[in-house]
């Protein structure tokens, strides 16, 4: 596999942040090979930082991703990544959970985000991240969402808010349909997106497909085809829409190898002009049981 420069696109690359979940647990709706062996993890990452990805997105919740990413960056001193975690509780004091978080990753993150948007509406997180933004404990903070209303709920109770991550692929495009991208980026709001490839669903066979999605059966196949007639998987038309929205700063992708991400860093060198974003934008697909993966019956 290929090294420094051989990947085209190192400008849209740099929107690009390795998702870590599968670094800590068992992730993503295949999961063939469960948690990312440690060399694996090493190899993925310094394939990124050779082709412009410098940002990961962890979570105290992600199992011990924080410990195999501070793993990592031990042997890799010199390398240089803005690192985003997630706390969800409210047990523990924020400036604690931050430096035991710096303490994990042998490096401070830059980003704090509440992983749900009710510890971050709650009084006590506020004043908890705003005294460690006074005491430059974290630079930046914010939270992950869901959907609308809890954008909306965000955006009037905090309006300082610094970062906001969000769910969209070429599937679920309602929030840039119903202009929120526009509205956050209008409020000074940094939106980060997860889902681009909707937790690998994107990737499924066909039989796995009508097994277990057969609603999405249709709109997948219509944005295949879409994808196919500009020479594309259903997965680059998605990345390569989600990297050339301009209210977009960050994407975030789970990979379970160094060949998965190459693979998105060869899309990255291709083309997709405006036109077949468009023709995609009017599958307009809503069905939430299947675009929010929390809601997906487990399989046994
Ligand atoms: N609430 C939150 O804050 C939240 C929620 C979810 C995720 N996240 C973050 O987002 C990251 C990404 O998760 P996501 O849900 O957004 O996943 P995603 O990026 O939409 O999809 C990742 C999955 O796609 C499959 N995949 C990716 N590249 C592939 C390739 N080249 N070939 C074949 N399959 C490929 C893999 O699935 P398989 O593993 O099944 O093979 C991988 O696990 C997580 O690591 C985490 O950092 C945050």
């Amino acid at each position: 596999m290929a090294m420094k420069g051989a990947y085209k696109n190192t400008a849209r690359s740099e929107k690009l942040v390795i998702g870590s979940a599968q670094f800590g647990m068992r992730y993503g709706i295949a999961s063939a090979s469960g948690k990312v062996r440690g060399n694996e993890v090493a190899a993925i990452l310094d394939l990124a930082n050779a082709n412009g990805i410098a940002a990961m997105d962890t979570a105290k919740t992600y199992g011990n991703s924080e410990e195999v990413i501070g793993n990592y960056l031990k042997k890799r001193p010199e390398s240089s990544w803005d690192i985003i975690t997630k706390i969800s509780s409210a047990e523990k004091d924020i400036a604690a959970q931050i430096d035991d978080s710096a303490e994990k990753l042998t490096r401070r993150p830059s980003t704090l985000l509440a992983h749900s948007a009710k510890l971050y509406l709650d009084g006590w997180f506020q004043k908890g991240i705003a005294d460690a933004k006074d005491r430059q404990i974290i630079r930046k903070t914010g939270v992950s969402l869901y959907n609308e209303d809890e954008i909306n709920r965000v955006t009037r109770a905090v309006p300082g808010t610094d970062v906001v991550q969000l769910p969209m692929n070429i599937l679920d495009t309602r929030l840039h349909r119903r202009g929120l991208l526009a509205r956050l980026r209008d409020l000074g709001v940094e939106i980060h997106i997860r889902s681009a490839f909707l937790q690998g669903l994107f990737y499924l066979p066909d039989t796995a497909l009508q097994r277990r999605f057969s609603d999405a059966v249709a709109p997948l196949n219509k944005l295949k085809s879409i994808a196919a007639k500009a020479g594309l998987t259903l997965a680059e038309l998605s990345l390569l829409w989600l990297t050339s929205l301009p209210e977009i700063s960050k994407v975030i992708i789970g990979v379970d190898s160094k060949a998965q991400l190459g693979a998105h860093l060869e899309t990255l060198g291709k083309q997709a002009d405006s036109a077949v974003f468009q023709t995609a934008l009017s599958v307009r697909y809503e069905n939430e049981n299947i675009l929010n993966p929390s809601r997906w019956p487990s399989i046994s």
